[in-house]
C-alpha cells in the first residue's frame, strides 16, 4: 500500500530537511514549504533520484496567516502527517528593548504555526484520520530570564498542541508535541551546548518517526531532558529567582 504524503512546515530548517529525508526514505511523498521553497530544488531533487518518492514544494510563510486556507487548498493532495518545524529564537535582549522584534518571535513560534495547524486539524477531522506534528521546546516548560519570550511563545504553542491532541484523540487526529531539547542547528549555532544534552537533527527526526508510527503523544528527544525539565520546573519561585539557567 503506498504510503501518505508528509507536509513538512519551516523545511529548510536544519531539524525539517532532516525529516523530510527520513520520511521520504521510509517511502512517504514529500511536501516541502517554506520562505523561499526554489532553496530546496536540490533536496527535491535528491529525495527523488534516492528514494523514489514524489516531491513537491511549495512557497508557505507562517506569518502570512491570512493565506493559511488557500495553502492548504494549493497543496497537490491534503497530507497525511504535517510537521511544524517553524521556528525563531530571537535575541532575548533585543525583544526585551524592541517590542516589535517581541512580537516577530512570539508571532513565529506561537501565532503562525498555530494558524497552519488549525486550518490542517479541521481538514484532518473532516476527514477522520491524520497526524499533526508540532515542534515546540522545553523552554516552554518554564520562562527563564534568558529566554522568556521565546520561552513563553513556546509554552503557548505547547498549550495549543495539548489543547488539539483533547479535542481531536477521539476523531482518528494524533498531535505529537515534540520537545527536543538542545539540537546542534543553525538556530544553536556558536553556543557552547553540552554534549550529552544536545542531539542531531538526525536524532530529532528518527524521534518524531518513532513517536507517529507508535501514537506516541509528547515527546522530549532525548530522554535525560524530561528529568532535567522536572527538577526546573518545580524548584520555588523563592529560589527560581535566584537562579541563572
Ligand atoms: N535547535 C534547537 O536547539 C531547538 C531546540 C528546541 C526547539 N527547536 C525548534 O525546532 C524547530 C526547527 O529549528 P532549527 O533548530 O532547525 O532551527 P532553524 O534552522 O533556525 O529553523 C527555523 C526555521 O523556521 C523557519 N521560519 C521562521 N519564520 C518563518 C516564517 N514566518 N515562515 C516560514 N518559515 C519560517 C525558518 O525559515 P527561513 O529558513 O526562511 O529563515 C527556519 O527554516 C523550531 O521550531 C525551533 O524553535 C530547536
Amino acid at each position: 500500500m503506498s504510503k501518505g504524503a508528509v507536509l513538512i512546515l519551516g523545511a529548510r530548517s536544519d531539524i525539517g530537511r532532516a525529516v523530510a529525508r527520513r520520511f521520504a526514505a521510509e517511502g512517504h511523498p514529500v511536501q516541502l514549504a517554506a520562505r523561499n521553497a526554489q532553496a530546496l530544488e536540490a533536496d527535491r531533487a535528491d529525495f527523488e533520484l534516492r528514494y523514489r518518492v514524489p516531491v513537491t514544494l511549495h512557497e508557505f510563510d507562517a506569518l502570512a496567516t491570512e493565506g493559511h486556507a488557500a495553502f492548504v487548498e494549493g497543496l497537490p493532495a491534503l497530507p497525511e502527517i504535517a510537521v511544524s518545524s517553524v521556528g525563531l529564537m530571537g535575541q532575548q535582549d533585543e525583544s526585551e528593548r524592541d517590542g516589535a522584534a517581541a512580537a516577530r518571535v512570539i508571532r513565529s513560534n506561537f501565532e503562525g504555526p498555530a494558524s497552519i495547524l488549525a486550518e490542517l486539524a479541521n481538514r484532518f477531522e473532516a476527514r477522520g484520520h491524520g497526524t499533526l506534528v508540532g515542534i515546540s521546546s522545553v523552554a516552554g516548560d518554564r520562562g527563564r530570564a534568558s529566554n522568556y519570550v521565546y520561552g513563553s511563545a513556546k509554552a503557548g504553542f505547547t498549550a495549543f498542541l495539548s489543547g488539539l491532541r483533547n479535542r481531536l484523540a477521539k476523531k482518528g487526529v494524533h498531535v505529537v508535541t515534540v520537545l527536543p531539547g538542545f539540537v546542534a542547528t543553525q538556530m544553536t549555532e556558536g553556543m557552547d551546548l553540552p554534549p550529552r544534552l544536545t542531539a542531531q537533527p538526525d536524532e530529532v527526526a528518527q524521534a518524531i518517526s518513532t513517536a507517529v508510527g507508535w501514537g506516541r503523544d509528547v515527546i522530549y528527544v532525548r530522554p535525560v531532558w524530561r528529568l532535567v525539565m522536572m527538577v526546573i520546573r518545580f524548584m520555588p519561585e523563592r529560589i527560581f529567582k535566584r537562579t541563572r539557567i
